[in-house]
Order: C-alpha cells, then sequence, then structure tokens
C-alpha cells in the first residue's frame, strides 16, 4: 500500500500531526490543549480523526497515563522528520525571499542623483532589512548597464526606441539656461537665443543625456551651436558658470539641488527644454519585490 493511501492525504492534515505530536510529547490531552490554546475535546477528536485515517491506535490509556503504542512511537518519529523537512524548507524560502526583499540595485544618471538617493534614504528607513546597491553614470553608461542587465532598474531620459525595454515615465526634467548673476542679460524678462549665440556654452561629455537633449532640441528648432567647452560634470559646470567661463544649459533638478547662490536661471524664449525620467528595464524582466516597492514608493512621494 502506497503512503498516500495509507495516509489519506485528503483528511489528514498537519495540524492533526502537529496536536498529536504535542500530545505524545506531553503524554497528556489535557497538557496538549493547554499548549495548544484548544478545549480538549478538540484535540480528542483530532487524535481519533487521525487514528482512524491512518487505521491504528496511536495510544493506550493506563491509568491515568497515556502511552504511545509501538505503531504510535513509528508516527511519532515519522512526524518529527515530517516536521524538520518543513521547517528547513520553511528556512530556505524565508532566506530566498529575504534574499530578493534585500537586494536593490538600482543605477540612474548623474542628474536624477539629486532626486532618488532622497527617496531611497526613506526606504531603506522603511524596510530595513534592504541592502542597496547604487550606481551613477551619465545616460550612455546607465544604458550600457541596462544592456548588460546589471541592475534591478534604471532611470534615464529618452529611452532608445531601438531597445527592447520597458519604459514608464518617472517625472519632468527640464533644462533650464543658467548664467552667472551678474549677467548683462540677466535682468531681462525674456531673451531670445540668438543674444546668446555668441557666449560660450559649457556642455556636459559626450554620452551625456543632458547633452543628448540639448543638442537634439538645437537641430529640431535649428537654433545654431555655439562655441562649446567640455565638463564632465554638473556641479563643475555651475561652478564654472559663476566662475564666468559661459553660460549652461542644466537639468532644473541640479540647480533646485544645493542652488549656488550667484547663478541666475535667463528666461530663453523657447526653454527650459521638456525632457523627461522613465524607469527603465529590460522588457520581459521580472521586477525583484524591492524594485517594485521602491518603485512605487518614488511615485506615491512624487504624486
Ligand atoms: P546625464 O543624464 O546628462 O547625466 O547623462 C541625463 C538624463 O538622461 O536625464
Amino acid at each position: 500500500m502506497s503512503w498516500q493511501r495509507r495516509f489519506h492525504t485528503r483528511q489528514t492534515t498537519f495540524r492533526q500531526l502537529e496536536i498529536f505530536m504535542r500530545v505524545a510529547e506531553d503524554a497528556s490531552v489535557t497538557k496538549a490543549a493547554k499548549h495548544l490554546h484548544l478545549a480538549q475535546p478538540t484535540v480528542s477528536t483530532q487524535i481519533a480523526k487521525l487514528a482512524e485515517a491512518l487505521k491504528v491506535t496511536l495510544f493506550e490509556q493506563v491509568g491515568k497515563r497515556l502511552f504511545l503504542t509501538d505503531v504510535g512511537k513509528d508516527v511519532l518519529e515519522a512526524t518529527r522528520e515530517l516536521f524538520n523537512v518543513m521547517d528547513s524548507l520553511e528556512m530556505r524560502l524565508a532566506k530566498r525571499e529575504g534574499l530578493s526583499l534585500g537586494q536593490l540595485r538600482i543605477s540612474v544618471v548623474t542628474t536624477a542623483k539629486y532626486l532618488i538617493p532622497t527617496y531611497l534614504g526613506e526606504f531603506c528607513q522603511m524596510y530595513k532589512d534592504i541592502e542597496p546597491e547604487f550606481q551613477v553614470g551619465n545616460r550612455a553608461e546607465i544604458i550600457e548597464r541596462l544592456k548588460r542587465n546589471a541592475d534591478d532598474i534604471y532611470v534615464f531620459s529618452n529611452p532608445p526606441r531601438e531597445l527592447d525595454i520597458e519604459a514608464q515615465l518617472l517625472t519632468k526634467n527640464p533644462l533650464t539656461v543658467i548664467a552667472k548673476k551678474d549677467h548683462p542679460l540677466a535682468h531681462r524678462k525674456s531673451i531670445q537665443w540668438d543674444l546668446l549665440k555668441e557666449e560660450r556654452l559649457l556642455m556636459r561629455e559626450m554620452g551625456s543625456g543632458t547633452r543628448y537633449a540639448i543638442e537634439k532640441h538645437f537641430t529640431q528648432h535649428q537654433l545654431p551651436m555655439n562655441k562649446m567647452v567640455t565638463i564632465a560634470s554638473n556641479e563643475a559646470i555651475k561652478e564654472s558658470v559663476m566662475a564666468g567661463l559661459g553660460i549652461a544649459i542644466v537639468s532644473q533638478h541640479a540647480l533646485n539641488h544645493m542652488a549656488p547662490g550667484n547663478l541666475v536661471e535667463l528666461p530663453v524664449d523657447g526653454f527650459p527644454i521638456a525632457n523627461s525620467w522613465y524607469w527603465v528595464y529590460p522588457k520581459g524582466k521580472h521586477l525583484s519585490p524591492a524594485a517594485i516597492a521602491f518603485k512605487q514608493h518614488v511615485e506615491m512621494r512624487l504624486r
């Protein structure tokens, strides 16, 4: 007879086995009922049902004492083994869940580093077992990581159409014209780009999404491109603008965050350039629970 037939799996429950184990260990229905916070008749009924399902006698009552029968001892041994196996399965499952909940690998472009860390900090306060890995790079570097499937989720602008990806709008990232505070046009209410065409334009490096969006804007609007100086950092660009090296077009987030006092935003017609960040990940990728939860947290905070 196979164990399934004898065990009548539909009639025998883990709960019955658990109750049986407790009664056997306490050698008493009364004590077991107390331990399990159950009524004594409930315990007796469940033991009777288990014995019936297995077609064996599990206990013998001698005077006031309860003894396991020989077959009862076998059932107890098997029950303990069964619970040990289930315990170790539970531990393995918890570990697995803990692992996926614990890791959050996120890669963002340099402009988004002014926004995402605040939310990441809050998120890690709420979920203490999260271990964040936070990468910052320019758009080309982040796209490279995406292609290698290096992280759970990515944030950048202008997701390339040729890639097989999911891209969901995160929030706006307008690109605005900045100059030093005492720039001769700083007091104007509106400025034509033409008036700025002789200015040196401080531009991020090749591969930067900010640069990509600026070049796209200039091409689309047929604006003359200025003399350029490449500076591979938003912070260094802000410092250089303040030092009078030229003007720049930067993310408004980069400007708002730790905005140096002696910079101004110039009200140039057609600016700021409308740009947006997206959550991006490879199509078909199953986002980890941590990535889903973090994405939801940021979206809730931005609402
Ligand atoms: P980046 O970011 O200029 O740091 O590459 C821009 C973006 O993709 O928003």
